[in-house]
């Protein structure tokens, strides 16, 4: 394709690409120099090609595949939607860095040992709404598993292996004792002081 007098590709109309901004953005406990970018420019795209992290998928670039899910102050969003530009002090986590975490790795092998993971394109955006969902629910509900998952259509193994895959994971990081100490408390009488 021939540039025109701009630089731009011919057919790009003047200042396409206008304005630009330099920023910095939190990524993975790091304050990344972000340099002459379009304002507009969106979190994935900024983590992929500006930054060389490519753990989170580009799917369909408007908020339904969840490919593209990373953690914004701990929440799972889709970066497909954020304008990175807009993030300020707020500290994303991508699946190069969740991967450091213990937690992460039981939410993997578990995904791994109930079938979810087939073609994986979806699996990185799983995990990170998976463990942001682990982090704040310790023992998450079904009903709690499948509204986190709800936006990672799975088109390999479909649902049922990934809320499998994160109830199992679920299990295993809350210790036994913890139910039965919890069931006790449920069940255990006043004390025989009366109220206090
Ligand atoms: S690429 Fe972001 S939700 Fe599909
Ligand atoms: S493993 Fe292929 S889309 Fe989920």
């Amino acid at each position: 394709m021939s540039a025109g007098a701009d630089g731009l590709p011919e057919g790009f109309p003047a200042g396409y690409g206008e304005p630009t901004t330099s920023y910095v953005l939190r990524v993975n406990g790091e304050a990344r120099l972000i340099e002459n970018a379009w304002i507009g420019e969106n979190l994935l795209y900024v983590l992929r090609e500006r930054l060389g992290l490519p753990g989170a998928k580009d799917g369909c670039g408007q908020g339904v595949c969840g490919t593209c899910t990373v953690q914004l102050d701990g929440v799972a969003v889709a970066a497909c939607l954020i304008a990175a530009a807009t993030l300020g002090d707020r500290e994303v986590r991508t699946i190069e860095d969740l991967d450091n975490d213990t937690e992460t790795g039981e939410v993997q092998r578990a995904l791994v040992e109930f079938g979810a993971v087939q073609c994986g394109y979806c699996v990185p955006g799983v995990v990170a709404s998976a463990c942001a969902l682990l982090a704040r629910a310790p023992e998450p509900g079904e009903v709690e598993i499948r509204r986190a998952l709800d936006g990672h259509p799975c088109r390999c193994a479909g649902p049922h292996p990934m809320v499998d895959a994160v109830r199992a994971a679920a299990r295993r990081r809350v210790p036994q004792e913890t139910h039965s100490t919890m069931m006790f408390n449920v069940i255990a009488p006043p004390s025989a002081g009366g109220a206090e």
